[in-house]
């Protein structure tokens, strides 16, 4: 088990959503998993001024209550927390900052983690004060100090390469953690599990058995309270620039020499950058944008896009991208990448989904009234994590009718707790020093030169088709056009989802 050397972790936007949400509840459930040192200071940053006791009492509710009963626990895990506070523009509340730290105690102040949990337009700020007061500093081998992002990492290409040398100015790359936190969940850790520590698809992982792949990231929520900061980013931003093109990057790369941070990282960014360039014209054929209208879900009317709150009522941001990537390597000639996300679809469900070519010969032909086709390895995500394979077999009885069927894994059956939040993962590597989990600068930079030109053609033809999509359906079925004439279409997990059933049928 790594456990981190003694620490402080300071968090800006210490009372803002994000910490009471994910980073304090992880931290917990860390402590209380004995994963974190018996010295550590967490130090929380914010506009409030409060004591570190009235910020403790603030924070038991955001930790979880079963472990909350455990009162004992409970209070030696807020014995460790302290609260500071700070505007972000104040000079000398920075130079106060520097003093608090070293006043937390000797061994914790050698190692120091600074998380931005703050809006993104003040990291640069940010990493420059931190370096001015020389907090930017380690000495190999007896302190480090390190920093973590939370993404969007830049609005554009040039705005990410501007940050990225912004934090060079201030930090080293090793010191930066850019967060991803779907490289933070389980399941998509184990689609490097599924796919090196097995020999069984390895054979079959390239264009000569694969025919295409769909990658979806359906979320049946729409954008709540956050239309202020959805408005300006868009479904191309908001997640095919981060996680679903690092999903892609795990789902397609090559073996790496060995597993470690470099190694991975450098697999995954050959694949980013050998992405097929959608260009001019080639952005609304290649690409479908959508935007959810007023529909009523289970009897419930739900508001259109444009008339949530801290949205534009002219608004012509996307809410739903679907897309057909080509990646030009030698495994990949050819292979389409379907790629799809959006929020109000009908129910909340990730999945990569690997269909493999057809036997060729049709040996059935005329003996089945199924057209069974091709067989399916869908990688399940989110929710009910888990694999399932997808073949025919022969109906039991007289004559050769063939059925679809599916072995079907999932990882609740491994564990008997829920399997750990992608936090939880994250900020433990960050203290540890392993950021295989992290993004790293090329990464970001080839994902942004692949989405940019895309978005930069939208923005110069505004007149580019955006469908509307009633909340709760698939999305537009425009999106059917993205398979040309091939008799495919997209995979629906849940399209008989019934008012009652909380999990996709699969
Ligand atoms: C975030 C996006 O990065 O990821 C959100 O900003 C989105 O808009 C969320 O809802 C999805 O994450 P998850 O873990 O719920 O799939």
């Amino acid at each position: 088990m790594r456990i981190p050397d003694p620490f402080t972790l300071v968090i800006f936007g210490g009372s803002g959503d994000l910490s009471h949400r994910k980073l304090f509840p992880a931290l917990f459930k860390l402590y209380l998993q004995e994963r974190l040192p018996s010295e550590f200071k967490i130090l929380a940053l914010g506009r409030k001024d409060v004591s570190d006791e009235q910020f403790r009492v603030l924070l038991v509710q955001s930790l979880p209550s079963d472990e909350g009963s455990k009162t004992k626990t409970l209070d030696t895990f807020l014995a460790h927390i302290h609260f500071q506070t700070l505007d972000i523009s104040s000079k000398t509340d920075y130079a106060k900052l520097k003093t608090r730290i070293l006043g937390l105690g000797s061994k914790t102040q050698e190692n120091i983690l600074f998380y931005l949990a703050t809006a993104p337009a003040y990291f640069a700020s940010v990493a420059r004060e931190l370096a001015a007061l020389d907090l930017d500093t380690e000495t190999e081998g007896k302190s480090w100090r390190r920093i973590i992002l939370e993404k969007p990492f830049g609005n554009d290409l040039e705005s990410a390469d501007q940050l990225n040398r912004s934090l060079l100015d201030a930090f080293t790359e090793n010191q930066i953690y850019r967060i991803d936190h779907y490289l933070g969940k389980e399941s998509v850790q184990n689609i490097l599990a599924f796919r090196f520590a097995n020999g069984l698809f390895k054979p079959l992982w390239n264009h000569r058995f694969i025919h295409h792949i769909e990658i979806t990231a359906a979320e049946s929520l729409g954008v709540e309270d956050r239309g202020a900061y959805y408005d300006h980013s868009g479904a191309m931003r908001d997640m095919i620039q981060n996680h679903l093109l690092q999903l892609l990057a795990i789902i397609a790369m090559e073996t790496p020499a060995k597993f470690d941070s470099d190694a991975i990282r450098d697999e995954k960014v050959k694949v980013l950058k050998a992405l097929r360039p959608i260009i001019g014209d080639a952005v609304p054929e290649h690409v479908v944008r959508a935007q959810y209208i007023q529909s009523k879900i289970r009897g419930e009317s739900v508001p259109g896009y444009r008339h949530e709150s801290n949205v534009a009522s002219q608004s012509t941001t996307e809410t739903y991208v679907a897309m057909k990537a080509f990646i030009d390597n030698e495994r990949w000639h050819k292979v389409p990448f379907y790629i799809r996300t959006g929020k109000r679809l009908p129910t909340r469900v990730t999945e990569v989904v690997i269909h493999f070519n057809g036997p060729g010969h049709q040996l059935f032909k005329g003996l089945t009234s199924q057209n069974i086709g091709e067989n399916q390895l869908i990688l399940r995500i989110q929710p009910d994590e888990g694999v399932l394979l997808k073949f025919g077999l022969k109906v039991p009885g007289a004559g050769f009718e063939i059925t679809p069927v599916g072995m079907d894994f999932h990882y609740s059956d491994l564990i008997t707790e829920a399997l750990p939040e992608a936090y939880e993962r994250l900020i433990l590597d960050a203290l540890v020093g392993d950021s295989t989990l992290y993004s790293r600068a090329d990464a970001v930079e080839a994902s942004w030169n692949f989405v940019d030109p895309i978005l930069k053609y939208w923005q110069a033809h505004p007149r580019t088709k955006l469908y509307g999509y009633p909340a709760g359906t698939w999305g537009p079925p425009e999106s059917l056009a993205l398979f040309e004439d091939s008799g495919e279409d997209w995979r629906y997990p849940c399209r008989n989802l019934s008012s009652d059933d909380t999990f996709c049928e699969l």
